[in-house]
């Protein structure tokens, strides 16, 4: 799960997507394409919003995308076009980039539609992307038997 600061979105799509899958067989982590937030918890908001939905996210620290990472995962969820852009940008092949995939892609298929960034507004836009990505989510995890 990508976004830029790994502090707001890609840290809720982390801990929705682990409370739905088998922990056993499926490993969900979280990056920034920038490294301003580096070893920092969640924002704040962020934490709160998943505690009201039961989940805690306190566990999470902010880690910058590795070229790495598309030899490590078979999937790359980024949260919006730009993330995409500079998730893609990194990749060294075709095979690379067809792992990469916007999440809202599940929802609104070929839409290319962003989660939008919560970090400049007020506490409604932390809900509301958490009920984007919890929807998104459920459908990963049905789509990929997760
Ligand atoms: P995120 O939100 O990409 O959803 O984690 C942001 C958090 C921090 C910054 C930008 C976006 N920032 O510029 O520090």
């Amino acid at each position: 799960m990508v976004c830029l600061g790994n502090i707001c979105r890609s840290p809720l799509a982390e801990g929705i997507l682990k409370s739905k899958v088998n922990p056993e067989t499926t490993f969900v982590e979280s990056a920034g394409t920038g490294g301003w937030h580096v070893g920092a918890l969640p924002d704040p908001r962020s934490i709160a919003v998943a505690k009201d939905h039961g989940l805690d996210i306190t566990d999470q620290r902010g880690r910058k995308f590795s070229p790495y990472d598309f030899e490590t995962y078979d999937h790359i969820f980024v949260m919006d076009n730009s993330n995409y852009r500079d998730v893609i940008k990194l990749a060294k092949d075709d095979i690379e980039i067809s792992k990469v995939q916007r999440i809202l892609d599940e929802l609104f298929p070929g839409e290319n539609v962003d989660v939008p960034d919560p970090y400049y507004g007020g506490d409604h836009g932390f809900e509301n992307v958490y009920n984007m990505l919890d929807e998104a989510c459920e459908k990963i995890m049905r789509r990929l038997k997760l």
